[in-house]
C-alpha cells in the first residue's frame, strides 16, 4: 500500500484545513515538510500537527527527498512560481483555488505541469462535499433530465487576510476568491464536455474600500443552452452562505452546505472558542458545523487526488478544469466593465464540439406536442397542446371523475 509524504507550502487557513483533513482522519498520506515564512509560524504548526521537517525557503521545501507530493496553500499571485519550482523537481502538485489569477497564468501552469509529465490536481473542495457528489451521482443518471440552469452562491463577511484585498495579489475580488468555486460547481452540473461560450456579470464594490469587487452576480451561458448562475459578496453578514441550486426538465436540487445545515445551538455565555468557518458571533443563536472539512468536501477531495495518483489517472478536477474556470473568470471582469455578454476565450478547448442548443419536444399524439399537464384546485386535469403543423395553442379539460 503506497504512502504519500506531503510538503505543505502554507501554514494559513487552507494549510490548516488540509492538514487537519489529512491527519485527522489517521491516513496514510502525512505531511511531512512544512513551509512557512517565518520559522517560529512553521515550528508552531509543525509541532501541532507532527510534522518532521519545516523549511523557511520554498525551493528547499519542494525538494525536501522524501516528500513526493506538494501542496500549495499560498497567495494566489504565488501559484505559478510555485508549479515552476515543483515541476522543476519532478514533484506531484495539488493546487489550491483558483488555479491562476487569470486564464494566462492558468494555461501557463498547466503548460508546466504537462510538459513536465507530473501529476496535478485542482484543489476545488466545494465539488467534493458529499452532497454535491450524491447530487452529481443522480444528475449522471438523469434524475433531473436535461440541466437548465445551476445556481451556485457564496458569500460571507469578507476574507481573513490582507492579500485577498489586494487586487495584485488576489487577481481580482470576490469573483476570483469565492465565484471560482460557483463556476466550477455549475459547470460539474452542466457538464464539464460542453463548451462555456459567453458571461453576463455586474461586479460592484459595494461597501469595502478596495479596488477590487466585493459583490458580482454572473450567468454563464453553455453550448446546450443551460446556464450556470452565480453569486458572490464579501458583504454577507453572519457566517459562510453555501447554497446550490440545479434546475433540470424532470426535477430540481437545493443544496445548502453551511450555515443552515439543521444545528442550531443557543448560548448566552458563548461556546468559548471557534464555532464554524467565517461565524461572526459566538453567543445567541449559532449555526455550527458538524464535521467542517467533511461538509467543505475535502477528505472526499484528497481520497480523490491520492487514489487518482496511484491508478495512474485523472482526478475529478485536474489543473484543466482550473485553467476553464480562469477563462470564465476573465470574460466576467470584461463584461462587468463592457456591461455586455463577453465570450470565454478558450484556446485550449477539450471538451465537445458538436453539443447545440437543439432540444427534443415531448409529443402528446401523433398531432400535438405536450406543454404540460396540471391538476386544478377542484381535481380537474388541464392538459395544454400545441399543434404540430399549425402551432395552433389549445387545452383539453378532464374531469375529475373520469
Ligand atoms: N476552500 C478552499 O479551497 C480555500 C479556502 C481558503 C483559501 N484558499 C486558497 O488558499 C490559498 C491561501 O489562502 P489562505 O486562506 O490559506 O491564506 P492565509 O493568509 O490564511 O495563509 C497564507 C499562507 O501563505 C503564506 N505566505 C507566503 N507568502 C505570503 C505573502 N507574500 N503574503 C501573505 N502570505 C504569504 C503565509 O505565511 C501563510 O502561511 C489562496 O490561494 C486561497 O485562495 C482555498
Amino acid at each position: 500500500m503506497k504512502t504519500h509524504k506531503i510538503c505543505m507550502l502554507g501554514t494559513g487557513l487552507i494549510g490548516t484545513f488540509y492538514t487537519m483533513t489529512l491527519h485527522n482522519l489517521r491516513g496514510r498520506d502525512r505531511v511531512h515538510a512544512i513551509y512557512s515564512r517565518s520559522q517560529e509560524r512553521a515550528d508552531k504548526f509543525a509541532k501541532e500537527w507532527g510534522i518532521p521537517n519545516t523549511y523557511t525557503n520554498l525551493d528547499a521545501a519542494i525538494r525536501d527527498p522524501e516528500v513526493n507530493v506538494v501542496v500549495i496553500g499560498l497567495p494566489n499571485n504565488q501559484h505559478l512560481e510555485a508549479v515552476r519550482l515543483c515541476a522543476a523537481a519532478g514533484k506531484a502538485i495539488l493546487c489550491t483555488k483558483p488555479l491562476g489569477r487569470t486564464a494566462a497564468e492558468a494555461k501557463e501552469m498547466l503548460e508546466i505541469v504537462e510538459k513536465a509529465g507530473i501529476f496535478h490536481g485542482y484543489l476545488e473542495d466545494l465539488a467534493y462535499t458529499p452532497k454535491t457528489l450524491k447530487s452529481l451521482a443522480s444528475v449522471k443518471n438523469g434524475a433531473l433530465g436535461r440541466i437548465l440552469w445551476a445556481r451556485s452562491r457564496e458569500a460571507h463577511p469578507g476574507p481573513h487576510s490582507d492579500w485577498f484585498w489586494d487586487k495584485e495579489m488576489a487577481g481580482g475580488g470576490a469573483i476570483v476568491d469565492l465565484g471560482c468555486h460557483c463556476i466550477e460547481i455549475a459547470r460539474n452540473f452542466i457538464g464539464k464536455e460542453v463548451r462555456p461560450l459567453e458571461v453576463m456579470c455586474w461586479a460592484a464594490t459595494q461597501v469595502k474600500p478596495i479596488d477590487a469587487e466585493d459583490s458580482a452576480i454572473g450567468l454563464v451561458k453553455y453550448a446546450n443552452g443551460a446556464i450556470g448562475q452565480f453569486e458572490v459578496s464579501w458583504n454577507y453578514r453572519g457566517g459562510m452562505d453555501l447554497r446550490d441550486e440545479v434546475a433540470g426538465t424532470e426535477g430540481n436540487i437545493r443544496l445548502d452546505h453551511f450555515l443552515r445545515t439543521g444545528f442550531e445551538l443557543f448560548t448566552s455565555v458563548g461556546l468559548g472558542g471557534y464555532v464554524a468557518e467565517k461565524a461572526e458571533s459566538e453567543t445567541g443563536w449559532l449555526f455550527p458545523v458538524g464535521d467542517e472539512v467533511h461538509e467543505l468536501g475535502y477528505p472526499n477531495m484528497f481520497v480523490d487526488m491520492f487514489n487518482a495518483m496511484e491508478n495512474g489517472s485523472s482526478p475529478m478536477e485536474s489543473f484543466y478544469d482550473g485553467y476553464v474556470v480562469n477563462a470564465i473568470i476573465d470574460a466576467c471582469y470584461k463584461s462587468a466593465k463592457t456591461k455586455q455578454w463577453e465570450p470565454v476565450q478558450l484556446e485550449v478547448w477539450r471538451g465537445s464540439n458538436d453539443i447545440d442548443e437543439s432540444q427534443v419536444f415531448e409529443s402528446y399524439d401523433e398531432e400535438h406536442y405536450l406543454i404540460k399537464t396540471e391538476i386544478l384546485p377542484d381535481e380537474r386535469k388541464k392538459i395544454i397542446l400545441k399543434h404540430k403543423t399549425s402551432g395552433e395553442l389549445s387545452q383539453k379539460v378532464i374531469d375529475k371523475a373520469k
